[in-house]
């Protein structure tokens, strides 16, 4: 794993979009996965100033909410092509965003998982991570070796996604999310990390044992990992110091 530490979020995003924007640039056909959430936002506002070429680019995003129609403001469909996706000129044919509304949803996830393969699998995946230390929607106690699957959400990650519904009763149950074996096949990971709350569990997940109570440790066996975070993110990490001394 490698740690960067900046002294803000926009720094971060900064520097993560030039690496994403030099991977577009070598491999035209690149194959991302993506992340929503408040944390990409800053990343996904650099890559669109950029005005790189996205015709080739073909995209799988980590998760969606089960039930919650395409159109509805906070469904990920809606996120992504709302704060990325409208403004670069990806084809809607490379796009993928798990069907949170699939009739079949365990046929719905094996197809998902085929379709990553026959993409050739995934050359960069965007991370961001949750208060509990998950990852997509791998909520503590997931399978370290989980494919992609509906889940349950925790009661803590219904409360903290709150904010974007306006009240927890209306967050949904269930989503549909990338598993972690999944995204442990991924080439190279960026996680990134921003403000105080990110604290504990970048530091369970960075120099904790590696555990399925926070999934995110799970990386510290993944072999292309960087983790980028603010210092607020970064405000609970023993050895900071080090990091910090060898990215200069
Ligand atoms: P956030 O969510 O970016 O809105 O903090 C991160 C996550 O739950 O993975």
């Amino acid at each position: 794993m490698e740690i960067i530490i900046q002294p803000s979020g926009e720094a971060a995003a900064k520097i993560a979009a030039r690496i994403m924007a030099r991977l577009l640039r070598e491999k035209p056909n690149v194959v991302l996965g993506l992340a929503t959430g408040s944390t990409p936002l800053l990343l996904y506002r650099e890559l669109i100033a950029m005005n790189l070429d996205w015709r080739k680019v073909t995209t799988f995003n980590l998760d969606e909410y089960v039930g919650l129609p395409r159109e509805h403001p906070q469904s990920y469909h809606n996120f992504m092509w709302e704060n990325l996706f409208r403004h670069i000129n990806i084809a809607k044919k490379n796009v993928h965003i798990p069907d949170g509304n699939a009739k079949d949803i365990p046929k719905f996830c094996a197809k998902y998982e085929q379709q990553i393969r026959a993409a050739g699998g995934i050359d960069l995946q965007v991370l961001g991570i949750g208060t509990d230390g998950h990852i997509g929607f791998n909520e503590p106690t997931s399978s370290l070796a989980s494919r992609t699957r509906i889940k349950t959400l925790t009661e803590r990650t219904r409360r903290d996604n709150s904010q974007f519904f306006g009240s927890e009763q209306k967050v949904p149950y269930h989503v549909i999310t990338m598993g972690i074996g999944t995204i442990m096949e991924a080439w190279q990971i960026l996680l990134l990390a921003f403000g105080p709350k990110k604290a504990r569990p970048i530091a369970e997940a960075v120099e904790g044992p590696i555990t399925s109570m926070n999934p995110a440790s799970v990386l510290q066996m993944h072999p292309v990992t960087k983790v980028w975070l603010d210092a607020d993110a970064a405000s609970r990490v023993q050895r900071a110091d080090y990091y910090r001394w060898v990215c200069e």
